[in-house]
């Protein structure tokens, strides 16, 4: 069978808990052994939460996942035999291209190499490798366990195949992949969060809305449909059709946007007034945020149902 090669820590984790649900063998590798052992143990404790909220993934038992998880320092003995290496080091260039040049020396011509990677362009991961047509960005949203998009990013060099069977997989282990079709700074996720994001901070600094009710409109308002159907989806239904919305609205779209503000400078009194607001609510301590990712996680599990149980497309 084929086996696949992850790297430990928070997003290797998740990764190997979703390929490990779908019934695939996975070898977990990090530098350290003390890093790998609390991996596994960190995974099974996990697993056991979710058998025991009725939320583990796959048709596999606890411990049948947990036999498909082997781990190992040494990052040749790890490659070998796999057909597919998920990259999750820290989101440092140097230390990645550090890895992958190590890697490309190791591997085969039929290996895919796939980084986790946040915002580090493929052009700047990949470019000079042998192995470069082997290699794509697949960047998963946090946590991959409950929130399946996968970003698919190739370099420009990257073989169609590479990406095809990339795309493939992330449908085999049931994650929604998309294609990018050339990179671009912030992939398309973290342009649309960050549009947000900075107009949010627009609204709060402008003293127009308190940052609890910035949020509200977020998670009571637009988000309901987000779940479910996407903006330009949201269009489409709000009118006759994207052309009608356009006829209709185009002009006040076109008005409003125009009076968005420069891009935030996130520091100073701003950052202090969203700091306060969230603060009171969630206090920065690390068993209270704990326990608030926790009841997030719960909130996305739920919705992850919800949206099984509706079918939806
Ligand atoms: P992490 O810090 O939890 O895990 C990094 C792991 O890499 C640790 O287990 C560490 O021991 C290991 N490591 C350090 N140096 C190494 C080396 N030289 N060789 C092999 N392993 C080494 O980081 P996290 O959050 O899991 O992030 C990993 C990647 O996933 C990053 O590129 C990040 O941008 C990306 N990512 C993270 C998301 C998040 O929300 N945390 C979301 C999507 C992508």
């Amino acid at each position: 069978a084929d086996i696949y090669f992850l790297f430990s820590g928070l997003i290797g984790r998740s990764w190997a808990m979703v390929f490990a649900a779908g019934g695939f063998k996975v070898k977990l590798y990090d530098i350290a052994q003390q890093q790998l052992t609390s991996a596994l143990e960190n995974i099974r404790k996990q697993m056991k939460e979710l058998e025991a909220s009725g939320f583990l993934k796959g048709a596999l038992s606890v411990e049948q996942q947990l036999a498909l998880i082997s781990a190992c320092t040494d990052l040749k003995a790890a490659a070998e035999g796999a057909t597919f290496i998920q990259e999750c080091t820290p989101e440092n260039l140097e230390l990645k291209k550090k890895i992958f040049s190590q890697l490309d020396l190791i591997v085969g011509d039929n290996v895919i190499l796939s980084s986790s990677t946040s915002c580090l362009l493929p052009s700047k991961l990949f470019t000079g490798l042998k192995h470069v047509k082997q290699c794509i960005v697949s960047h998963p949203v946090n946590p991959p366990y409950f929130v399946p998009l996968v970003e698919i990013v190739p370099h420009p060099e990257t073989d169609p195949s590479t990406t095809e069977r990339t795309f493939a997989l992330m449908k085999k282990i049931g994650q929604s992949p998309v294609k990018l079709n050339r990179e671009i700074e912030g992939f398309v996720l973290n342009r649309l969060q960050y549009a947000v994001i900075s107009e949010a901070w627009r609204l709060v600094g402008e003293g127009v809305i308190s940052p609890t009710d910035l949020d509200l409109v977020m998670s009571d308002g637009l988000g309901m449909r987000y779940a479910f159907i996407g903006p330009l989806e949201t269009m489409h239904l709000n009118a006759e059709g994207i052309s009608n919305y356009c006829e209709r609205y185009r002009e006040g779209m076109k008005l409003v946007l125009n009076t968005f503000g420069p891009v935030p400078e996130f520091s100073g009194e701003v950052e202090q007034k969203i700091n306060q607001a969230m603060s009171e609510k969630i206090p920065v301590v690390p068993k209270v945020l704990d326990a608030r990712r926790k009841r997030r996680d719960e909130y996305l599990t739920g919705l992850a149902k919800l949206k099984k149980q509706m079918k939806c497309d």
